[in-house]
């Protein structure tokens, strides 16, 4: 009988052989990756035919591409050969995919398009054999220009998968005047030794943020003091926002959904970052576009919303407001890549996508003081769960108080409850008992 190992994460607290067993990774990989929606592009990525990036399933690469009939495919970037990764680069534009081991050649689709000296099988391969073709992802769609594919052939739609979640996108795409983003730099990347959902627990802990990185809060309001004139940048302003005292943060907005997915309100309070104040030029030219795209109450309607991290289950977390991604990418029980980038709003001032550069460099890059105050506790966490010290993590706090919203969900009695978390941990019970 499958083992659902249900036993290992009861409401608010975690075995740590959840963190720790490759036996539960490879469940994880074939029940939660396997069956859920997965974001593995954006079509400014692959806007013209041949154009391609490489992504991941879970741990298995795959290639996403642009073919001649204009249709995205997604596929296994593993030749039906001997096993070769068949394309080596992160992106780019090729009419056929050639596996560098013994030259099969195949088509932007995924097909089979040509064995070189295949005389050699003598009539016994027939190329045209489907089954020779690159293994596709049984379906792949596009909400608003993000490419998701899913390996399950049956199982909810993309639109259904991503319920509430759905507009967190809509507020990111709302956000360009021009009614457009695009992925048009590239973005960093960074590994980890500890497990995936450490990262995702993390992302809407509002508890830890001011603790864990206080040496950034206290660096930034040093050289805030030091400062004597002049506005404070918008990295100073973020290194400060998350030194925000724990009774603020209470009252931040915490939201979790069933199928594990959350967000958080915005909890920026001051300076330029708010985008609040039309005496910052930028916002104000900005706010002008916007006002001529979209008239002056939808245009506040839409950067008025203030939120932070969106975390879609089980692997992405969004930040509309700022236009940044993270992306994880499981790699073992105890190693995981981050993949972070950020979006160009179409038609709004150059200088907007500058400033999302400059936080993505400041908070989501592998230099940003506030990734590594994460990152060393990831790494710390995996190897304390390693020993048997003591079985279980707790995640608890503020449970039995989190209430039903209107938006579909629950919410937080307060910002520090840990409801994110056990909203994950229901969608993982699912998912793994399926
Ligand atoms: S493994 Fe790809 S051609 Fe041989
Ligand atoms: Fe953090």
């Amino acid at each position: 009988m499958k083992d659902t190992f249900l036993d290992l994460a009861p409401e608010g607290r975690v075995h740590r052989r959840v963190y720790t067993d490759p036996v539960i990774f490879k469940a994880e990989m074939e029940r939660i990756y396997g069956n859920a929606w997965l974001f593995v592009a954006h079509e400014s990525q692959i806007a013209e035919p041949g154009q391609y990036v490489t992504a991941h399933i879970g741990e298995r690469p795959m290639i996403v591409a642009r073919h001649t009939d204009g249709e995205i495919y997604v596929f296994a970037n593993r030749c039906t050969h001997r096993g070769m990764k068949v394309c080596g680069a992160r992106r780019g534009s090729k009419k056929r995919f050639v596996c560098p081991y013994h030259g099969w050649a195949f088509a932007t689709d995924g097909s089979l398009i040509g064995i070189p000296h295949g005389k050699g099988y003598n009539g016994k391969i027939d190329p045209k054999d489907p089954g020779l073709a690159l293994d596709r992802a049984a379906r792949v769609d596009s909400y608003r220009g993000f490419v998701f594919a899913c390996k399950a052939e049956d199982g909810p739609s993309l639109t259904d998968y991503l319920g509430p979640m759905t507009r967190a996108l809509d507020n990111m795409i709302d956000r360009a005047p021009g009614g457009e983003i695009e992925m048009t730099g590239g973005g960093f990347r960074q590994r980890y030794r500890g497990n995936w959902k450490l990262h995702m627990e993390n992302a809407n802990d509002l508890m830890h943020a001011s603790i864990v990185h206080a040496s950034s809060v206290d660096a930034a309001q040093a050289v805030v003091d030091d400062m004597e004139d002049g506005e404070e940048d918008h990295a100073l302003q973020m290194f400060k926002g998350n030194g925000l005292p724990l009774a603020m943060m209470d009252e931040v907005e915490i939201h979790g959904f069933s199928g594990g997915h959350s967000y958080m309100g915005g909890f920026y309070k001051e300076g330029p970052i708010t985008q609040a104040t039309d005496e910052d030029l930028v916002v104000a030219q900005y706010r002008k576009s916007m006002i001529d795209a979209y008239g002056e109450n939808r245009a506040e309607d839409i950067m008025g919303w203030d939120t932070f991290n969106h975390l879609i289950y089980p692997n992405l977390i969004l930040n509309p407001k700022h236009q940044q991604m993270r992306l994880l990418q499981p790699v073992s029980v105890d190693c995981t890549i981050v993949h972070s980038m950020c979006f160009r709003l179409k038609n709004a001032p150059e200088e907007m996508y500058r400033r999302s550069v400059r936080f993505l460099s400041a908070l989501n890059s592998p230099a940003s003081q506030i990734t590594t105050d994460d990152i060393a506790m990831f790494n710390s966490i995996q190897i304390a769960l390693d020993e048997a010290d003591s079985d279980w993590i707790d995640l608890s706090r503020g449970l039995g108080h989190d209430r039903p919203h209107d938006d579909g969900g629950e919410i937080g009695a307060v910002g520090t409850s840990e409801l994110p978390l056990r909203a994950q941990y229901a969608a993982w019970r699912d998912l793994m008992s399926q």
